[in-house]
């Protein structure tokens, strides 16, 4: 079976993260999202994957060659955005028999051999992974039949449409024939379009439920917690990745994964579940805590960092207090800042030396 990803959105809640890198290529345990991706198809047997691109489409070869795995990937981009439905339209022609699609921004150990056996057994238009969720106002939400077909689909309902807890998984086989219902080179969303379509029409779609771990990574608070997550599954220590400079007089604690060539001082204390990516630098006295940091961030003397993300290239001076902040890449934040709950600072800005305390 062929799989199709969806890589092209703009990761619009993910910013400053997306302003310059796509989602597919966000690091998780330091390695792209979309390798965590390619491994789990790979997993379930998955050879051929397209991968429907649009914003930022350039970077995804650069991702590609980066990652060794026996699949082949076919990159098919869009001009202008085509939407869920409308980008897998345009790949149709590569598209033969049934085939998987899957939303690039969720990782996830749902059962795809299991969910094809089934689609295979039963042959409906469509069969729709599900997985219950908290708060299903921000997804798609799945109504289903005793017979385990879906009866309807609401995309993003306000809580007075909310009836069930299970929502669209965003993992999706599909017949051929349902692409019939999307118009060529046009925005079409399978969503808000061809799924209330096809229940209009009577057409079967099958529920595959799972109760297996899932996580859509679509907002800050979730990157965080995936790479939380999964550090957690895998660890209990620090992990060293490759050659790092540890000094004997930092404190690693909890799970904590250090990239290749990190280099962390005497008195530098680092408390998990943070990961910290290849070629960091975090000096005497600096502290971080629960935090993911991206590929060559400096963190100064003294400086303590919570909760937060810090992209690629960023360098925090001396004496600051960052918590629940996200840094895009190439930021830096002059000594003695103190930023917290929620700031967010766009790619290479300069957030100037806080003035000293004043002596009256
Ligand atoms: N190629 C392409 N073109 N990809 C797109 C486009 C487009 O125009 N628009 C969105 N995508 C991709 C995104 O990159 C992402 O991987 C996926 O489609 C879903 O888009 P999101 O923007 O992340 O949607 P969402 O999280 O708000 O909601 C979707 O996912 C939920 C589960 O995570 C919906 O499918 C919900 O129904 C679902 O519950
Ligand atoms: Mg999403």
């Amino acid at each position: 079976m062929k799989a199709v990803i969806l890589v092209g959105g703009k990761g619009t809640r993910l910013r400053p993260l997306t302003c310059k890198t796509p989602k597919a290529a966000i690091p998780i345990l330091n390695r792209p999202a979309l390798e965590h991706m390619l491994r789990y198809l790979e997993g379930h047997g998955i050879h051929d994957v397209i991968l429907a691109t649009g914003h930022l489409a350039d970077s995804i070869d650069g991702i590609l060659k980066s990652i060794q795995i026996d699949i082949r990937t076919l990159p098919v981009l869009e001009t202008m955005p085509l939407g869920t439905a409308g980008a897998v339209k345009n790949a149709s022609r590569y598209l033969d028999d049934a085939f998987v699609v899957l939303n690039g921004d969720i990782v996830t150990g749902i059962d795809l051999s299991e969910m094809a056996r089934l689609h295979r057994q039963v042959r409906p238009r469509v069969t729709m992974a599900l997985t219950p969720v908290d708060n299903p106002t921000m997804y798609g939400v799945v109504e289903t039949t005793d017979c385990g077909l879906v009866k309807k689909f609401v995309e993003k309902p306000g809580w007075d449409r909310v009836t069930t807890n299970l929502i669209n998984a965003g993992i999706y086989i599909i017949e051929p024939a349902v692409l019939d219902y999307v118009a060529e080179s046009t925005m079409v969303m399978f969503e808000d379009y061809v799924f209330p379509r096809l229940l209009e029409q009577g057409e079967p779609v099958l529920a595959y439920p799972s109760d297996a771990y899932w996580i859509d990574v679509g907002t800050p608070e979730k990157y965080l917690k995936v790479n939380q997550d999964l550090l957690g599954q895998t660890q209990t220590g620090a992990v060293v990745q490759g050659e790092a400079v540890i000094d004997p007089g930092a404190r690693l604690e909890g799970p904590v994964l250090i990239g290749p060539e990190c280099v962390i001082a005497a008195g530098a204390h680092i408390r998990g579940p943070s990961v910290i990516g290849p070629q960091c630098r975090i000096a005497a006295g600096a502290a971080i805590e629960a935090s993911v940091l991206w590929d060559n961030v400096t963190i100064g003397e003294r400086s303590k960092v919570k909760t937060s993300i810090i992209a690629s290239n960023c360098r925090v001076e001396e004496d600051c207090y960052l918590e629940q902040c996200v840094l895009g890449r190439g930021v830096t934040i002059g000594r003695g800042n103190s930023l917290d709950w929620g700031a967010r600072i766009w790619p290479d800005s300069l957030v100037g030396c806080a003035p000293p305390a004043s002596s009256h």
